[in-house]
């Protein structure tokens, strides 16, 4: 099996990019902070319909985590990962060490509004900007015709959607739907981390979102919905960020007589673990209530 290339800086990279747009060939990025599971592949595969030359990034990204947060833990696997992304026939993988991303002076940053305030920024204020800031370097790094993101991390999608419109990117960005395991859980790298009880707790985030969709569904008052969702997550043990229904577009608090899809989004810590989920709610017949 031929692994892919490995580009350490942009001028590698964008070079294979040139090469391979001299042959016709779109080009496709998908970024990854690597410990790659099938949520990422499903994405690999999704760029591969829409590209001859895919290119996946794998960068932990220091900007996006706060100093109290996990990026000494974060799970490192390059030899693992390389060999799932050769076993899809990726072209490139981008794996720039932390100088090239952020070089000595660095002194930029991209900073989001709109869907970027609230939920995760409630918690994680530093957050999007960190990851702002990487996605519109690797995007102009790599200069793909589209570049693929997962629905797993919702408001990430959305602000990454805000700011390539904002900032005229050329690019196509396209979403994939969350993979889970069987039991629901969202996969993630993060899963990692939980140990045999606490992974067998954690399907309790997704069951918490399907049934209070049910419940909207059949009309329910959306704050008793939630309400009753949060005490469900607390009473198993999590601490609750958030629960929270937003327009599915604009993230912005639903509106009750407003006409378009909603989005109902969950964050919780258990233990030192922390999750995030969410799903699409399709409105009720009758309205928001
Ligand atoms: P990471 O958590 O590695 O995720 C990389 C991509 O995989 C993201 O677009 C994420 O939404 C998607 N993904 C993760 N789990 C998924 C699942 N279960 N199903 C479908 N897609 C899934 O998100 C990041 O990295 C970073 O913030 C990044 C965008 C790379 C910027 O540093």
């Amino acid at each position: 099996m031929i692994g892919p290339k490995i580009y350490e800086t942009v001028a590698e990279m964008r070079q294979a990019v040139d090469a391979a747009r001299a042959q016709g060939k779109r080009i496709a990025l998908v970024p990854t902070m690597g410990a790659l599971h099938e949520g990422h592949l499903s994405l690999v595969r999704a760029a591969r319909e829409h590209a001859g030359h895919v290119i996946v990034s794998i960068f932990v990204n220091p900007t996006q985590f706060a100093p109290t947060e996990d990026f000494d833990a974060y799970p490192r696997d390059s030899e693992a990962d390389l060999r799932l992304l050769a076993g899809l026939g990726v072209e490139g993988v981008f794996m720039p060490p932390a100088e090239e991303v952020y070089p000595q002076g660095f002194a930029t940053a991209v900073s989001v509004g709109g869907p970027a305030e609230g939920l995760e920024s409630a918690t994680r204020p530093h957050f999007f900007g960190g990851v702002a800031t990487v996605v519109t370097k690797l995007l102009l790094a790599a200069l793909p015709d589209v570049a693929v993101f997962g629905e797993k991390d919702y408001q990430q999608l959305c602000v990454i959607r805000r700011f390539v419109r904002d900032l005229d990117i050329p690019v196509n960005i396209l979403g994939g739907p969350t993979v889970r395991e069987k039991d629901g859980l969202a996969m993630s790298s993060r899963n990692r981390y939980l140990d045999a009880d606490a992974r067998r707790t954690a399907a309790l985030v997704p069951q918490v979102l399907s049934e209070a969709i049910d419940r909207l569904d059949a009309g329910e008052e959306a704050s008793t919905v939630l309400a009753d969702g949060t005490a469900r997550l607390a009473e198993a043990g999590f601490s609750v960020d958030y629960l929270e229904l937003r327009d599915a577009e604009t993230l912005a608090p639903v509106d009750p007589n407003g006409t378009s899809a909603a989005r109902l989004l969950v964050a919780a810590k258990l233990g030192k673990t922390r999750l995030i989920d969410n799903m699409n709610v399709a409105r009720p017949t009758a309205g928001w209530r």
